[in-house]
């Protein structure tokens, strides 16, 4: 069945439990949604377990719009949401909604995903009054962590906590449709779920949000530079996958691969005749 902001929605009124990956390509996106995923998401950490950057500051629209496009041909049930890059929602409304139209115009995006809470506030209420759903993201926003200082656990202070509740309740007042809580401490996380009607996708958040959101590349095993201590590696497939290349190694230098199953043949008289 395909799913719909409204799927979201429904879900926190009825209690169950949503559940996100992320995807960057075609493939892994027909993977995930065959699997039953609710929504995935085009991150922006495509920019580090895709493109290989540290991290995220480096990701264009131009980036999000290639990757968006991949995955919406590959996922047919499913959410997408889209992220938006830095600096794409930074500088004022108006190239806020240009930016998030070009993921759902060109990328095929069903929402955008934006990082921040009362600070981008005119842009997230610009964006859905142009009709685009807009998922929010509060605690660990990457694309800050330069103002962070790293990657850190966010809502350890009162002001930080207090902060973090009173942006909810803003994004949610703007019309997001859903909020992404990221590395915040999971006591914290179950205030913030209980204090607003829409629902919350952890990652690094614990176990009270309304739903979970993963980094697929984290999940099975593909993405070793740095696995955050929230990541459960459900498969790994750096392994599996360095097994199958070096099999392929040795099959190709011991003349093993490829077998006759794996070759074409051709007519013998044809043969003879460019032999005469
Ligand atoms: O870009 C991303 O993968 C994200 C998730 C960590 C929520 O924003």
């Amino acid at each position: 069945m395909k799913k719909t902001v409204a799927t979201f929605k429904n879900a926190k009124i009825k209690n169950e439990k949503l559940t996100m990956v992320t995807s960057y390509d075609y493939s892994m996106a027909r993977i995930v949604d065959e699997a039953g995923i609710d929504g995935i998401l085009v991150g922006d950490s495509v920019g580090m377990v895709t493109l290989g950057y540290d991290n995220t500051l480096a990701v264009t629209m131009d980036d999000m719009v290639h990757h968006t496009k991949a995955v919406s041909r590959g996922a047919k049930n499913a959410l997408i949401v889209a992220d938006m890059p830095f600096m794409s929602y930074h500088v004022n409304i108006e190239d806020s909604i240009k930016n998030a139209g070009r993921l759902i115009k060109e990328g095929k995006a069903h929402c955008v995903k934006l990082e921040g809470g009362s600070d981008i506030l005119d842009k997230i209420e610009g964006i859905i009054k142009a009709q685009i759903p807009v998922m929010g993201h509060i605690g660990l926003t990457p694309q800050s962590i330069n103002m962070f200082g790293g990657f850190k656990v966010q809502g350890k202070t009162i002001n930080q906590i207090q902060k973090l509740i009173d942006d909810a309740k803003k994004l949610e007042e703007v019309g997001a449709f859903a909020i992404v809580l990221e590395c915040i401490p999971e006591k914290i996380s179950k205030i913030i779920t209980e204090s607003i009607s829409i629902p919350t996708i952890g990652i690094g958040a614990g176990k009270y949000c309304d739903g979970q959101i993963l980094v697929v590349n984290d999940m099975l095993g593909m993405y070793s530079d740095f696995t955050p201590k929230f990541v459960k590696q459900y498969k790994n497939l750096k392994e599996d996958i360095n097994e199958a290349i070096n099999d392929y190694i040795t099959d190709v230098k011991k003349g093993t691969f490829p077998e006759e199953k794996h070759s074409f043949k051709i007519n013998e008289k044809i043969l003879d005749e460019l032999n005469k």
